[in-house]
């Protein structure tokens, strides 16, 4: 049985006020957090509401907050597609609280195969270990008009359920090579929060949501289940209109 929360917001600010009230509940809870952050557009929303209120006093503290990826694609941290770059022009260059040392970008630069299996001991050494698999206090995802998260994609479902914790994809227009965090890794995260905005994704979030048996035969998103957490959906209108 799921354990899931779902909210549908008016607006991205109100959405991302709220999930800024969940981090800072999570922060009374947690001596420090490990999260790991999506990618694509849904978290700029996020970043920008961190950056235009962080001089009114977030009450985030950010010393206490360990950054990571859940995907990253395979392009230097420069490069216009790269996660990282996204969220360093979006977050890190206007919040200076946030410390170096807590970021961990996936080295989308390196050779795949090997970056995985480095970002795989990293996680292992960095976060606390579950299930022989490593736990994210927090797991922040996006989710695909296809029904795809991270990068797991959903003609490569079989990535979901490596026994790897990090995994080498493959987009599958661009055939652009991504590094991914397995369902392992995700599953084994104490919260899990979708953040999915806009109507292209309000048909998958209803299949998903009203009929998960059926979507986790074909979308990776609908396997995202914490065995031993909880899942939280932050949703807009737009994307919950035919909940
Ligand atoms: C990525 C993401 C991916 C993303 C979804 C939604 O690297 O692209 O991690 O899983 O979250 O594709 O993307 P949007 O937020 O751009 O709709």
């Amino acid at each position: 049985m799921i354990k899931e929360n779902i909210q549908i917001f008016n607006t991205s600010d109100e959405l991302s006020e709220n999930f800024t009230k969940f981090l800072q509940n999570l922060l009374s809870v947690y001596p420090h957090i490990n999260i790991s952050l999506s990618g694509g557009s849904t978290p700029k929303q996020l970043f920008n509401y961190w950056s235009q209120n962080n001089k009114q006093n977030l009450k985030l503290d950010w010393g206490r907050i360990s950054f990571y990826w859940g995907d990253e694609r395979c392009v230097p941290s420069d490069n216009e597609m790269s996660n990282y770059g996204m969220t360093e022009k979006y977050l890190f260059k206007n919040i200076h609280q946030i410390q170096t040392q807590n970021i961990h970008r996936i080295q989308g630069e390196n050779d795949p195969t090997i970056e995985a299996q480095r970002y795989a001991k990293l996680l292992n050494s960095n976060l606390a270990v579950y299930k022989n698999t490593p736990c994210f206090e927090l797991i922040l995802l996006g989710m695909g008009d296809d029904g795809h998260t991270a990068s797991i994609f959903p003609d490569q479902m079989n990535l979901w359920n490596s026994e790897n914790d990090c995994v080498v994809a493959k987009h599958p227009e661009t055939g652009m090579q991504r590094i991914s965090l397995s369902g392992k890794v995700i599953n084994n995260a104490q919260h899990v929060a979708f953040l999915v905005t806009g109507k292209d994704k309000a048909e998958k979030v209803s299949e998903i949501i009203k009929n998960r048996s059926a979507s986790e035969t074909l979308y990776p998103a609908a396997k995202v289940n914490p065995s031993n957490g909880f899942l939280y959906w932050f949703l807009d209108k737009e994307s919950a209109k035919l909940l």
